[in-house]
């Protein structure tokens, strides 16, 4: 357990508020199911995302945008049975909440009433602040996400850092302000020059999450098979693992594979 916060029994948005103040750095990482997630929220993680990278790192999807609403509600209802201690955030996925603000309330009001979680997250600025609006209307918190939005990602083009040039800055700067004061709790900013991110950290009141954004945001979050060396090829700058689990596994299934074919599996203390 880490020594932050770790006589807290539940981690809450007005926590998450607080560490901000305080100058305590918030932890993030991704998890799309039960056994992980148990992990993770023992390990003392401050903030769980069922990210609709499962469409990547579960699915096998290239991309964010085919997950569907149905899935997501299942990750996240297997987190939440596991998850004793975190703040749980749901990203809506594509389609579920962009230019229709009902639609966009329907959707987070389906992930809070069937999953349990605790907050939902949403791509975008100015563009979706309707839809934003709406959702905290109802009283379901928001997290913002700016910068690299992978569910736009055919407007970009591809997954290089954003905000590079002042036009671009100047918008993510004030759509952080909006986010801001429409009333999110929290915005995450992914892949942006790490000066924008401590810009961004220090103009604006609610804690920022970052991945790829520099070490001055408030908090950080990776993708927890990035983190965990799951997903081998994938190895952009900002990323730091912490083990080589796809060599690990892949090493103990050759070894379990010759143990059976070897006749050396099951042995007489293993059978009964
Ligand atoms: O879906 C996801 O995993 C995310 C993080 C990269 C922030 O949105």
């Amino acid at each position: 357990m880490s020594t932050a916060k770790k006589d807290v029994k539940r981690v809450t948005t007005h926590i998450i508020a607080g560490m901000k103040r305080e100058g305590e750095k918030i932890s993030m990482i991704t998890a799309y199911d039960y056994s992980m997630a148990r992990i993770i929220d023992a390990a003392g993680i401050d903030i769980i995302l069922v990210g609709d990278s499962a469409s990547n790192v579960m699915a096998g999807h290239e991309t964010t945008l085919p997950i569907t609403l149905d899935q997501m509600i299942y990750h996240a209802q297997s987190v939440i049975r596991a998850v004793k201690r975190a703040l749980v955030v749901v990203d809506l996925p594509f389609g579920s909440y962009q230019g229709n603000s009902t639609k966009a309330l329907n959707s987070a009001i389906r992930i809070m009433k069937e999953s349990g979680a605790h907050a939902v997250k949403v791509e975008g600025g100015a563009e979706v602040q309707d839809s934003i609006k709406r959702i905290l209307s109802a009283g379901v918190p928001v997290m913002g996400h700016l910068g690299l939005t992978p569910q736009s990602i055919y407007k970009f083009g591809t997954y290089t850092v954003r905000a590079k040039e002042e036009q671009e800055a100047n918008k993510l700067k004030s759509d952080a302000q909006l986010l801001n004061d429409i009333g999110c709790f929290s915005v995450v900013l992914e892949k942006i020059p790490a000066h924008l991110g401590k810009a961004v950290s220090e103009s604006i009141d609610i804690p920022t999450i970052g991945i790829g954004a520099g070490k001055h945001t408030d908090g950080q979050v990776l993708v927890m098979h990035d983190l965990l060396g799951i997903t081998k090829d994938f190895n952009p700058r900002f990323l730091r693992r912490y083990a080589e689990l796809y060599d690990v596994i892949k090493g103990c299934v050759e070894q379990y594979i010759k143990d059976v074919k070897d006749r050396d599996f099951p042995n007489e203390k293993e059978s009964y």
